[in-house]
């Protein structure tokens, strides 16, 4: 059974297979979870990013983790919200998809999202919230055991408790939940 958790961390230093990035187009860095990874991972991983000729929104590529405890980073590029003429939902939601189908291809076992976004993006927390587990829940259903663990990583309290509420919604149950 694959275990969905949800981890208040910095994900840059979660022990998993590989880590999500909520990236731009560019591919080529940035401010937030992205500055963060870009800064633990160190200079080579921003050289790959260079080779890969950016990204369309709600589409993902993945590279290498270098320094991080993560073997790959999936760059995924989320919607700014508000600005993708009610795609949003949609877009928002091929960002999940498409990181667990290429994380899965990769044969990772684990992997970490960050809430993707919901910071320099604006999408309201409550409902990326909802997008992202049920995404995930609707992948796990899918795709029995071909990841063993996913985690949602949070940063803030409140943004915490919101992943918590939600979880319950979604798997109709409570989550197990690291800090
Ligand atoms: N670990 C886990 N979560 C984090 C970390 C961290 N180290 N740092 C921030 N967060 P954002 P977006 C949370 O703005 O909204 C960048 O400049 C943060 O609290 O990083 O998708 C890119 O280059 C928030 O809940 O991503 C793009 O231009 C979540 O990560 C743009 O921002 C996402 O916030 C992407 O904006």
């Amino acid at each position: 059974m694959t275990k969905v958790r949800i981890v208040q961390a910095d994900i840059t230093a979660r022990p998993v297979d590989v880590i999500v990035n909520a990236a731009n187009h560019t591919l080529l860095g940035g401010g937030g979870v992205d500055g963060a990874i870009h800064h633990a991972a160190g200079p080579d991983l921003l050289e790959e990013c260079r080779t890969l000729g950016g990204c369309d929104t709600g589409d993902a590529k993945i590279t290498k983790g270098y320094r991080l405890p993560a073997k790959y980073v999936i760059h995924a590029v989320g919607p700014v919200y508000n600005f993708e003429n009610g795609r949003e939902p949609k877009l928002l939601a091929n960002c999940y998809k498409k990181s667990l189908a290429l994380a899965a291809e990769h044969g990772c076992k684990s992997i970490a999202f960050p809430s993707i976004s919901t910071g320099a993006y604006n999408y309201p927390i409550e409902e990326a919230s909802k997008i992202a587990l049920q995404t995930i829940r609707d992948f796990v259903a899918e795709n029995p055991n071909r990841i063993e663990l996913i985690e949602a990583v949070v940063f803030s309290d409140r943004d915490h408790r919101i992943y918590r509420r939600t979880y319950a919604t979604v798997f109709g149950e409570p989550t197990e939940s690291l800090q």
